[in-house]
């Protein structure tokens, strides 16, 4: 038996035999894992390809994370934040144009505090009952979470980074803790979202064996959903200048995912469409079901400037709407804008 098929079978790989899918030129084994997680998507979704609405709603960050260019250090960031009203409007532009889930991103903002956000999300959640309501805003307490989700909120996307403690610390400010970041993970588990982790691929200081732990934490804590991208080189950050992360190496690792764990939710993400001028295409053919279509509006969109040279940053809502779709109909995949919950 092959390896591919061994890792399907066994929802489980061996730290040597990632380091070979991960280092191989066999383009004909590549194309076979290809075609292997595609079948694993294909069999749990079919081929439909999940839309959300992502909405930015504020690139003010007390972090200082050293990879990303909304750190709090980088004074030459432009910091905008939503109005609750700008935010209403996004949502209901995005309700027009057929969307049913809300992502809602943010750096961590503390004027988007709890009784903001609650406010914010129990708005939503009357509005539009019939709505997947995403939060993504980082680190907050138990109780924050707890709120937001009585408020309504159903998911939340707060990805690991790395599933190596000493990992973690290279990557982030000392007073950062990879503990928490996992206490974070768990108690969103406990409380009823819907969670996402995630990582970065080629991010610094990362090796076989931390992508081995962080493959290995996908397993135990089985994740709704798992965003992965390329690191992507920023300026004004400690990275500046390091190399990027490859789409190759994500496509691999994004099929990876599927085969360990195939009912997961797996993005194909705006990083990877960076990149590659046709990233999450290859993405949706390597095993992602998900894109994530900006409907922010375009006034602030290249202030939400995580990396450099994102996408996405001219494009009317409608417009992004109408690119993503062409684009999964042109791979011969059904893109979708329903509620696309996970299949337990
Ligand atoms: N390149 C790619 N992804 C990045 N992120 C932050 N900075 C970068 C970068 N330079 C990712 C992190 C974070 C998410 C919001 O974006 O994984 O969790
Ligand atoms: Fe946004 Fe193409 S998906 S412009």
């Amino acid at each position: 038996m092959n390896i591919i098929d061994k890792i399907k079978e066994q929802r489980d790989i061996t730290r040597e035999d990632l380091e070979l899918i991960l280092t191989t030129d066999n383009r004909e084994a590549i194309e076979y894992l290809r075609q292997a997680a595609r079948a694993e998507a294909d069999a749990v979704y079919g081929n439909k390809i999940f839309m959300r609405g992502l909405i930015e709603l504020s690139s003010y960050c007390r972090n200082d994370c050293l990879y990303c260019g909304l750190r709090r250090s980088n004074k030459e960031a432009v910091r905008y934040r939503l109005t609750e009203e700008e935010i209403y409007d996004c949502c209901e532009t995005g309700y027009k144009l057929g969307f049913r889930t809300f992502v809602m991103q943010g750096g961590e903002d503390g004027w988007f505090n709890d009784e903001r956000m609650c406010r914010i999300v129990s708005t939503v959640r009357q509005k539009y009952p019939d709505c997947a309501i995403t939060l993504s805003l980082g680190e907050r307490s138990r109780e924050s979470y707890q709120a937001l989700f009585d408020a309504g909120a159903n998911r939340y996307l707060l990805r690991h980074e790395t599933a190596d403690a000493e990992h973690y610390g290279k990557l982030h400010p000392a007073e950062m803790s990879w503990q928490h970041r996992m206490d974070c993970l768990q108690a969103l588990k406990e409380i009823g979202y819907q969670v996402g982790c995630g990582f970065m691929v080629g991010s610094p200081f990362q090796t076989i064996d931390t992508l081995y732990a962080d493959l290995q934490f996908i397993r135990s804590f089985q994740p709704h959903m798992v965003g992965i991208g390329p690191f992507v080189s920023t300026h004004n950050t400690p990275f500046e200048g390091y190399p990027n992360g490859t789409v190759e190496m994500t496509l691999r690792l994004l099929a990876l995912i599927r085969l360990l764990h195939p009912r997961v939710l797996l993005p194909a993400t705006t990083a990877l469409g960076t990149l590659h001028p046709r990233g999450r295409e290859l993405g949706i053919q390597f095993g992602a079901n998900v894109v994530m279509p900006n409907l922010s509006p375009r006034t602030h969109r290249k202030d939400y400037a995580i990396y450099d040279n994102k996408i996405c940053t001219g494009e009317e809502a409608a417009e992004c709407r109408a690119c993503t779709e062409q684009r999964i109909r042109k791979i011969g995949f059904e893109s979708v804008v329903d509620r696309g919950d996970y299949k337990e």
